[in-house]
């Protein structure tokens, strides 16, 4: 039973998002807090005060924190009224680049960024995301409204994105346990792939590239797993959301009709080192993930048994254990309950936001993790789901389950009241 484990104490913490692993020695835990404030610090366009130099010359926000508060997910906005802080909306044309790259808009690149530089560059442009809703029927009559965004896109500087571009929106997500995934064997990824092809699922793993050696790897990281291993999705955070440059990806993100973004003063040489990435992905490594509560509540332990009869638990992998390769020791062989396969499923039309990413296709997306879950409205101050935080809650995020998923929607449409009340429990208990 979930929490039985001893091997699970080592690596479950807390009642938040910012423990340590429990076995951090004193100098792990001095790296662990350098690393922690990395993650929160500011970075500053050069050369002015306040912060580390090389944001921009194009950025979303000034720290990975303003993302990720509480190492939590980011926050939907409610309506037009409200900008877009913690949302993030990728660009691109149809198609891939031969690496299988997402084509890159000509005038704005690969997302578009809200913060130029004050007095010395002007912002790409900005979006408001506005909601279409409409009711669903469960079986029992009673009924759930659900919301779909559409962006409205403002103020283009460089023009018309133009209709054949597609854009993404992608919620910031939570940072925590992602050492524990990395440490995942990818025999274990492949292996649970084929399992559920056995059972008429179709779980992949994407295959992505790895811009340090030009090698294809396991995707694992972001809401497509278009990232193979952590300090590859901080340097990929650094460049794409904060416009800090790396030795990973050292180029600043100007495009060639944008002649102001080349004349900006820069830093010489890269912006963040190869110690800050380090120092970054240490702390994230060491994260752990929150334990379960109320394991013996008997609501929730029969939620667990709903989740599985409704197939929930194929995707949502309660255990895992994780290989024998990482550099820490605390990550090494441990048994782990992230809710997670770490595979691309077909989740249908109604999510699909048409973008490619490797062999990540239009309607695929990653099985997020569900550990921790329940205390999003505890950290964050609220409880937006699915990748552009379109869900308000567990129940919405589940009816917006298509393809492959669909048979779990189905189940939970067809549950009595007190069975949907188990299963929310249940992962509420997370
Ligand atoms: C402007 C908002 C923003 C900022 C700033 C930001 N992130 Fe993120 N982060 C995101 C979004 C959005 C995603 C999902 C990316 C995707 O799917 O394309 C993400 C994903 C991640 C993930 C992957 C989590 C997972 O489960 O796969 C990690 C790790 C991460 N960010 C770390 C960082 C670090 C480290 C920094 C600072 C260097 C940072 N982020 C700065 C918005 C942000
Ligand atoms: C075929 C695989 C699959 C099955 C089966 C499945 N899910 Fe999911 N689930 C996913 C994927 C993929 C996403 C992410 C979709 C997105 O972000 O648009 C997701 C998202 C979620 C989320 C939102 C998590 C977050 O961090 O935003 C919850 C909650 C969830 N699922 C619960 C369930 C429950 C409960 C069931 C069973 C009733 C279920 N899922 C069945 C694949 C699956």
């Amino acid at each position: 039973m979930p929490g039985e484990d001893p091997a699970e104490d080592d690596v479950l913490a807390g009642i938040d998002y910012s423990q340590p692993l429990n076995d951090l020695n004193a100098p792990g835990l001095r790296s662990f807090a350098a690393g922690q404030a990395e993650f929160a610090a500011r970075w500053v366009p050069p050369f002015l005060s306040g912060g580390h130099w090389g944001r921009g010359p194009q950025s979303n926000a000034e720290s990975c924190l303003s993302c990720h508060p509480g190492n939590g997910r980011g926050r939907a906005p409610d309506g037009p009224g409200e900008p877009p802080h913690s949302l993030v909306l990728r660009l691109a044309k149809p198609g891939t680049d031969e690496a299988g790259r997402p084509q890159p808009h000509p005038a704005y690149g690969t997302h578009l960024n809200r913060h130029g530089i004050l007095g010395q560059l002007i912002e790409e442009g900005d979006f408001r995301v506005e909601y279409s809703k409409r009711e669903v029927a469960l079986a029992d009559g009673s009924r759930v409204e659900l919301r779909s965004p559409t962006v409205r896109l403002a103020a283009l500087w460089y023009g018309p994105t133009g209709d054949d571009t597609t854009v993404s929106l992608r919620l910031a997500q939570p940072v925590f346990g992602l050492g524990l995934l990395e440490a995942v064997a990818d025999s274990t990824i492949l292996d649970l792939a084929e399992q559920q092809q056995r059972i008429g699922f179709n779980g992949r793993p994407n295959r992505v590239i790895d811009e340090a050696t030009g090698e294809y790897m396991i995707g694992r990281f972001a809401h497509k797993a278009s990232q193979p291993y952590l300090r590859h999705q901080v340097a990929a955070a650094f460049h794409d959301e904060m416009g800090v440059t790396s030795n990973l990806f050292p180029q600043e993100q100007c495009w060639p009709i944008q002649k102001a973004c080349y004349r900006v003063e820069r830093v010489i040489g890269v912006e963040a080192r190869d110690e800050q990435l380090d120092s970054i992905t240490d702390y994230l490594r060491l994260l752990a993930a929150p334990r379960q509560r109320e394991m013996n509540d008997p609501l929730v332990r029969r939620g667990a048994g709903l989740f599985d009869k409704a197939k929930c638990s194929v995707c949502h992998v309660p255990e895992l254990k994780t290989g024998s390769n990482a550099v820490h020791a605390q990550l090494r062989n441990r048994t782990i309950r992230p809710y997670t396969d770490l595979l691309l499923h077909d989740m249908g039309d109604g999510l699909a936001d048409g973008r490619r990413e490797f062999d990540a296709g239009g309607r695929d997306w990653r099985t997020p993790p569900l550990w921790g879950i329940g205390l999003r409205a505890m950290v964050n101050g609220n409880s937006e789901l699915l990748h552009d935080g379109r869900a308000r809650n567990v129940t919405e995020a589940i009816l917006w389950h298509g393809g492959e998923a669909d048979v779990s929607r189905q189940e939970f449409i067809n549950m009595n009241e007190q069975d949907r009340r188990a299963l929310l429990r249940f992962v509420e208990s997370l």
